[in-house]
């Protein structure tokens, strides 16, 4: 397998436009989009003026990400006016939960498609091409794009995703996935498998796998046997020990000791475990639906620590849920302090329509002290960032390559099995290669070094 057989189709031909939003599902779902409408006979273009049609793969997840998308939609007017017969198709979460309203409110949209609709994009581009409206937004309960090829759009050729299931059965009180992306349903590990393998194959040195909660992860096979994350977790590291294996996203209440002891076993099993904790009070923990407690939580971390003494732990916390009060966000301010947090997504609670938030609870933190928390749970990762970086300062690290430095064509930058960024002058070395790197010196959000001989 040769990278270029997995790389998107140029040239001649109908030209595809893609922009995507949101969380690494959908840099995922782009991937197969793409692979459809290739096997269409559409080409890829990275330049929006070339287009044929313009994709947006969109994220409903916060109110701010829905506006940008409304913004964009404006912006890619122009477009149409100057090439007539060019098509805008809008993909993903909110298409699926807007569909009306787009077509509406919108009236330069021609398509649009939700997460479990994209095996019909050749049609809905058909019927939008004789002057329609192509819409398709019907949720499956099986579809999980198993066997199609995604056609990759990483820029380093280094690291990819594989999706391993899609949809979320968590009903957490402020999600909208459960709406927008369905019931969960998890993907035949042959193809996952086969996926992983030409990627290596093709040099690739990184994989992700991708989930809303990975941890859910089962397969039952022909003979009965079942196939659960920790399994799969083993089979694509045993793929080669120069393949690293990483994972997101993982739900707390599903966190299990099995996982860990595989992880320690295969050291190519990624140091770094996303693990999102959403609130530190078990008062708001149990508003949220999130069904663990904070003293759950913390075992859950001692379990980390106790199996990965070298493994970071990174988050997602949002502030001002409905009802938060100020001992509320103490709480979580006093968590990420007990955990010491490598990294954290923070956010400011945003309802969502029809979610069990909306439906039954009153937003009534005002924003201005939204905002107040949130500026200090972003300062405190901040100081929490700086400290662990600053702990690995004198620390050597293996080091798989992604490319050349922003700052400075002399330099690469790499990852760290931890999932840290690390700068280095660059000797004679080349993304996908693995070099030992000693760090002297670290910023919140980088570390920098020097290579060493192994
Ligand atoms: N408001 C703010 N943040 C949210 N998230 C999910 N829904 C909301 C919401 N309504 C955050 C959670 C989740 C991450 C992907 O986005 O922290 O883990
Ligand atoms: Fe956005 Fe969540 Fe949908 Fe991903 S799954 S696109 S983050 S709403």
């Amino acid at each position: 397998m040769n990278i270029k057989d997995l790389r998107p189709r140029t040239g001649d031909g109908r030209k595809v436009y893609i922009e995507t939003y949101g969380c690494q599902m959908n840099v995922g779902d782009s991937e197969i989009v793409l692979s459809i409408l290739q096997d269409e006979g559409y080409v890829y273009t990275a330049r929006i003026d070339e287009a044929d049609i313009i994709l947006v793969n969109t994220c409903s997840v916060r109110d701010n990400a829905e506006q940008r998308i409304w913004g964009r939609l404006q912006e890619f007017k122009q477009y149409k006016k100057r090439k007539p017969g060019l098509l805008i198709g809008v993909l993903g979460c909110m298409a699926e939960r807007l569909r009306e309203q787009l077509l509406e409110k919108e009236r330069s949209v021609d398509i649009v498609a939700g997460p479990d609709a994209y095996r019909d994009l050749p049609n809905l581009v058909r019927t939008a091409t004789s002057g329609g409206h192509g819409v398709n937004v019907q949720l499956s309960r099986e579809e999980t794009y198993a066997e199609i090829s995604p056609v990759r759009l990483d820029q380093n050729g280094v690291s990819a995703f594989i999706a391993i299931m899609r949809g979320c059965n968590n009903m957490c009180a402020y999600c909208v996935v459960p709406y927008t992306r369905g019931r969960e349903r998890s993907r035949d590990p042959k193809t996952i498998l086969h996926e992983a393998r030409e990627l290596f194959e093709a040099g690739y040195r990184e994989v992700t796998l991708l989930g809303q909660n990975v941890n859910s992860y089962a397969w039952e096979c022909e003979d009965g046997s079942r196939v659960d994350f920790p399994t799969l977790l083993r089979l694509v590291a045993e793929i080669d020990p120069r393949l690293r294996v990483r994972f997101a996203t993982s739900h707390p209440k599903d966190l299990s000791d099995k996982l860990l002891e595989v992880m320690a076993a295969m050291p190519n099993l990624c140091r770094s475990i996303h693990l999102p904790a959403q609130s530190g009070s078990t008062r708001m923990l149990a508003l949220m639906n999130r069904k663990y407690t904070r003293e759950w939580y913390l075992d859950r971390i001692a379990a980390i620590r106790r199996y990965l003494p070298d493994c970071a732990i990174t988050t997602d916390l949002i502030a001002g849920f409905c009802t938060e009060t100020e001992e509320d966000h103490q709480a979580t301010l006093s968590l990420m302090r007990e955990v010491g947090y490598d990294f954290a997504y923070m956010f400011k609670y945003s309802v969502r329509p029809d979610t069990k938030a909306a439906r039954t609870m009153e937003d009534d933190v005002p924003d201005e002290v939204k905002t107040a928390r949130l500026t200090q749970i972003i300062n405190l990762q901040n100081e929490l960032s700086l400290e662990s970086n600053r702990r690995d300062v004198g620390k050597r690290f293996e080091v798989l390559i992604e490319g050349v430095s922003k700052r400075s064509e002399q330099q690469l930058f790499g990852r760290t099995s931890q999932n840290k960024v690390v700068v280095f002058d660059r000797g004679d070395h080349t993304p996908g290669e693995y070099v030992t790197v000693e760090v002297t010196d670290c910023s919140s959000a980088t570390l920098m070094g020097h290579l060493v001989e192994k």
